[in-house]
């Protein structure tokens, strides 16, 4: 069953528009405490900042492991619309790569990709169900599950990466991390609609 993205911790709440209101009209607040505070801006050697460099980290793990095992769930696929999907979402990922190229040189750092298990699980999981299931539309029906799964961890990443950088002040990074953000949501919603117009019926009926 393909399920909507409900948002998750850290800033990655259910309405987008809701959500950017808020952001800005909270951002002065925000900005003026860590300035009546003493603390204007990012400190690189806080905990904090160490907390969004490992967070950084791990996506870019994530989303060069998702290079190489999309176009594994693009091969495994039979609808069409799905194939379609998989291919346009592996050129954004490459995009995706590329931006948190971006991000670590905004942050003076090299770009340094550290394992992400939770990644790591999702996409085995994903191989397991195509070396399991023959070619059919069950099976694409469980790899729309296995890709919103994966979706949604990195939706619930990005969201929380951009909470982060907005609050040290970073506001090119978060900007670049709020472009991915919401290509993750258009795809997991792409991914919703593609499972309830046709893949989940055709599987029922085989
Ligand atoms: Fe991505
Ligand atoms: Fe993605």
């Amino acid at each position: 069953m393909a399920t909507k993205s409900t948002g998750s911790r850290n800033g990655t709440g259910k309405n987008t528009t809701k959500r950017t209101t808020a952001a800005k009209s909270a951002a002065p607040t925000r900005k003026n405490t860590a300035k009546s505070n003493g603390k204007n801006g990012d400190m690189p050697n806080s905990k904090f900042h160490q907390l969004f460099m490992d967070e950084l980290k791990d996506i870019y793990w994530a989303e060069k492991h998702l290079v190489k095992a999309l176009p594994k769930m693009q091969k495994a696929a039979t609808s069409s619309e799905l194939i379609d999907a998989f291919a346009d979402h592996l050129a954004l990922t490459k995009g995706h790569v590329t931006r948190l190229e971006e991000v670590f040189e905004l942050m003076g750092a090299k770009p340094v990709a550290k394992k992400c298990e939770a990644m790591d699980g999702l996409v085995t999981e994903a191989q397991e169900l195509i070396s399991e299931e023959e070619e059919s539309s069950v099976l694409d029906a469980g790899l729309i599950i296995a890709a919103q799964k994966v979706e949604h961890y990195e939706i619930a990443t990005y969201g929380s990466l951009r909470t982060l950088a907005t609050r040290m002040g970073h506001m090119e990074a978060a900007n670049i991390l709020g472009r991915t953000l919401d290509e993750e949501k258009e795809t997991d919603s792409l991914l919703t609609q593609i499972a309830e117009s046709s893949v989940n019926e055709e599987a029922m009926a085989e």
